[in-house]
């Protein structure tokens, strides 16, 4: 029980803390646009240009994946087995990386663009089907290469705007650069064994 009058103030003003009518303030505009979903009113980005940019590394995930899946089945063909489960392994990374922008898209209240058609216009990495493996392996450093640049620049657009997706797109780019490292050291590769890998031409 406090004691005297100057007292009973002082813990009154402890109790009325701003963070707690913060929080009640919070719970309103939580409840007054319940249709937006993850996207509250302390949302400090533009919905509509991260729903586009991330739309936009879907699209790059996609072509990758196809890109890596193509070169997977014609490493195989000409007995490159080791490389083809590497292109694999990426094709299968890339698809994670396009289902993980997706779902952040959706949390953002938009729809994830899948249709086939523009696919390569939205994408910023190109779908090179490469002559040979030496090929195949420069397209896909070039194409990582490509997706390391816009992700770094997306992960500055987020910034402290939207953390959620710049974390996204940080964990994403993690990946591309051990994608990146992994067809540089494969190159390195063959060009410690000239003609090696650019023997067998494909159609
Ligand atoms: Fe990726
Ligand atoms: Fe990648």
């Amino acid at each position: 029980m406090p004691a005297n009058r100057e007292e009973e103030r002082t813990m009154k003003d402890r109790t009325a803390t701003p963070f707690l009518s913060d929080i009640q303030e919070i719970r309103r505009r939580a409840r007054e646009h319940v249709e937006k979903g993850a996207v509250t009113s302390a949302y400090k980005g533009d919905v509509e240009t991260a729903i586009k940019l991330l739309n936009e590394a879907l699209a790059t995930e996609i072509v990758c994946t196809l890109r890596y899946r193509r070169h997977h089945y014609m490493a195989a063909g000409i007995h490159y087995q080791a490389i083809a489960d590497e292109f694999m392994q990426h094709a299968v990374e890339e698809q994670q990386h396009a289902d993980w922008i997706a779902e952040r898209i959706r949390q953002l209240g938009g729809a994830p663009d899948f249709n086939p058609e523009g696919l390569l216009t939205r994408s910023h990495a190109q779908y090179a089907e490469g002559n040979s493996l030496v090929d195949m392996i420069k397209e896909d450093l070039i194409a990582e290469r490509i997706a390391i640049e816009s992700y770094l620049d997306m992960i500055r657009y987020f910034g402290d705007n939207d953390p959620t997706s710049r974390r996204l797109v940080e964990k994403v780019l993690e990946q591309e650069e051990e994608h990146a490292d992994d067809m540089a050291t494969l190159l390195e590769r063959f060009d410690k064994e000239p003609g090696e890998g650019t023997k067998q031409r494909m159609r």
